[in-house]
This record gives C-alpha cells, structure tokens and sequence, in this order.
C-alpha cells in the first residue's frame, strides 16, 4: 500500500464546466470559492475521479463536459511525485495510468488515493440502503486489511455461481453443496475482517461523537453479519437453502450485512434532526480517517462540499477543528470567501489555501500560506 497520499498538483480536462484546469500550490486544506454554478463541486469531482475512477454524484456521462466525449484528471502525490491519471469516456470506458504506467484495475488505483466525500447526499449513509453503509464499511476495511479484497471477489464469484445454479430448472444438488461450502468459507472471512473492523472503529466513533454532539447521548453502532449471529454461516445457509432455491437467489450472507446506527435505542435515521444526521455522518468519516491513520496506512483525502449546509456555526467549527487536527489533506467548498475562515481554528488559518473559482477556471490567491506539503 502507498505512503504517498498528499495531492501536489492536478491537471482537470473537461470534467463539467472545468474545461482546462491547471492547478498547482495545493496544500494541506484547501478552500474553493464562488458562485454558485462556478465550478466548486466539479474540482472535488475530478479529485473523485481521480482516486475511484467514478463520479460522486452521477452517472460518468454526466461528468463529461458536454459535446466532449472523454474527461481526463491528472495528479502528482507527494512525498515521492507519483503521477495518477484516470480518463473516462462517455460510453464507459476507462484508462487508468499510476506512473505512467497503465494499469488494469480500479483496486490499484484506490489505494493511492482514498478520498471520503462529505456532502448533502451524506445523509444517505443513514437514511439509505444497507449497500450504502457495506459499502461505507468495507471502504474502510480495504484500506485496512490488505487480504480483504482478494476474499472479497472470491465471495462475490462465490454467490454469482450459487444464484445462477438456484435458478436452474433441474437443481444440480451436489454442485449446491460444493458452492454452498465455497460460499460458507469466504462468506465467514469476510465477514470477520468486516466486524474486526468495527470493532477498532466504533470507539474512534463513540470519541469523536462526544466532541462533535455532546449532548447525543445513547449513540450506538451495530454491525449485522447478514445472517443469524448464533449460526455458522455454512449452517444458515443450509437453514435457508429451500427458500434460497423457491426464490432462486442467495437470502443470507455478508450481502446482507449492515451497520446499524442507533440512539437511545431507537434507528437514527428516524429520530435525530438534519444537522444531527449531517454530525453523526461526519463522525462516522472522520472516524475512519483517523483509524487509517492510526494503523499506519496513510491519511485519507476528504473532499467535503458545501460544509455549513444544515449545520450552524457551532457546530461547522467542531467538524472544522477535528479536520484540522487530522494530517489529513481536505479540499472544502464554500460561496463566500470567508465562509470557511469563518469556522476554521483561529490558530490554523495560516494553512488554509485559498482558491477563487469563477466560471469554470480557478485561481489562486495571493497571500495563502506559501509553503508547498
Ligand atoms: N456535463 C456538463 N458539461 C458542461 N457543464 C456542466 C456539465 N454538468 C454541469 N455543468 C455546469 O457546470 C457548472 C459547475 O457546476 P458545479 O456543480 O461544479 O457548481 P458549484 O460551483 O458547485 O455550484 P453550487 O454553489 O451551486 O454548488 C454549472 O454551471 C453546471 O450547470
Ligand atoms: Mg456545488
């Protein structure tokens, strides 16, 4: 895994209104300001693009600036200048080259830059499917348990094969038994690196809760296996094997795990306010940056839109003082110049670059701090 994560400098070709940005003098925070429409989100979209070859917000069609029919992002990462670039074309297709050098899989790449979004559409983590909150999960483990990806794959291939032999006509038993078995046995790995997981980060959670809302007590997380807690997986398999085959898909497993977020007991996405879902998603992302931090696997990069949407003034400066507390390397976006400086720690204003963003072209401006990460 790579130690370099602090982005130097971009070169962002046709990604929304951003038609031909060149941007150098990145440091450690970053602010981006302007109008509305200017081009603030579409940076942190290229940074996006950058580190997961995907889009945050919608299709990669929609990333591509009209009339264009590709959009490349280019980035060097500090200490040790390695060059990242992702092109991704309209119809889907994607190049991705780590110095220089093509590479074959979006999973290499990941691992150069993690980025973690905190914008409006957080909320989701909460108020969303279970997919969303697995994925929020193993996010974390993969930047965290080398082996989990590898087992990952395997558990998808696994259940692939298990749900295309449950939907055959004459039920091959046998060959059920051997990808039931195959199933079990990646299905019960991954699910433990998963729960050791969160096992290290729900007190890093529960810590960082108590600085943001103090006064929400009783906040809880849960992680479900996706299957019976008291079984074996092999065993709930085999318990839902008639269903598993009336129904032609797999009904228990790590596909079915979730992270439960609770307080006082009750499902936080039905109880707690706006601003208090909004602290409670920043808790959860900080929580992991921190975590990666902690066990020596680099700093995450947080791309964080629109900040003080939902949450007053207090309440931006607590997310804002535990941001500037991480090594980690933050882009943020606001309208008003000093929007951020508003929030930001007094004592760390000097680290906040600042970058004018008017109409598809972004500026830096004269007098943020002058020292290059
Ligand atoms: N595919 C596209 N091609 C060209 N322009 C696009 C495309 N998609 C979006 N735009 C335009 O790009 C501009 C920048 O959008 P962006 O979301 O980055 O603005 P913003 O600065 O974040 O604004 P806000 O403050 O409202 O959030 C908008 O004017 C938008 O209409
Ligand atoms: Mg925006």
């Amino acid at each position: 895994m790579s130690s370099d994560s602090s982005l130097s400098r971009l070169q962002i070709n046709h990604v929304r209104n951003l038609l031909g940005v060149r941007l150098e003098g990145i440091q450690r925070v970053n602010v981006f300001f302007g109008q509305n429409g200017s081009g603030k989100t579409s940076v942190l979209e290229a940074i996006h693009l950058l580190g997961m070859a995907r889009s945050f917000r919608g299709s990669i069609k929609s990333l591509v600036t009209h009339g264009q029919d590709h959009c490349t992002v280019f980035g060097a990462l500090e200490p040790r200048s390695t060059t990242l670039g992702v092109q991704r074309g309209v119809t889907g297709e994607v190049k991705i080259k780590i110095a220089g050098s093509p590479v074959r899989t979006v999973a290499e790449l990941v691992e150069y830059l993690p980025v973690q979004v905190i914008n409006a559409d957080s909320f989701n983590l909460l108020t969303g499917s279970p997919g969303a909150r697995r994925q929020y999960l193993d996010w974390g483990v993969f930047h965290v348990e080398h082996r989990f990806f590898d087992q990952w794959q395997r558990f998808q291939r696994g259940i692939k094969q298990r749900n295309k032999l449950l939907r055959r006509v004459k039920m091959p038993t046998e060959e059920l038994a051997v990808w039931t078995r195959e199933l079990a046995q990646s299905g019960e790995v991954l699910s433990g690196y998963r729960e050791s997981y969160f096992n290290r980060l729900t007190p890093r959670f529960i810590e960082i809760m108590a600085q943001l809302a103090p006064s929400l007590t009783g906040l809880e997380l849960r992680y479900r296996k996706g299957w019976d807690k008291q079984l074996e997986y092999q065993q709930a398999l085999e318990n839902s094997t008639i269903t598993d085959i009336e129904q032609g898909y797999t009904h228990v497993g790590p596909q079915r795990g979730d992270v439960r977020v609770l307080t006082e007991g009750h499902v936080a996405a039905d109880t707690l306010s706006r601003g208090q879902q909004k602290l409670v998603v920043c808790g959860l992302k900080l929580a992991q940056g921190q975590l990666m931090a902690e066990m020596g696997r680099g700093n995450c990069t947080y791309l964080v839109d629109d900040l003080p949407s939902e949450l007053d003034l207090q309440h931006s400066s607590l997310v804002c003082g535990l941001l500037a507390g991480m090594n980690a390397q933050v882009f943020i976006t606001c309208v008003h110049q000093n929007d951020i400086q508003a929030v930001w720690p007094e004592e760390k204003q000097q680290e906040l670059a600042m970058f004018h963003v008017e109409h598809g072209s972004v500026t830096p401006l004269a007098g943020g701090s002058s020292h290059l990460i």
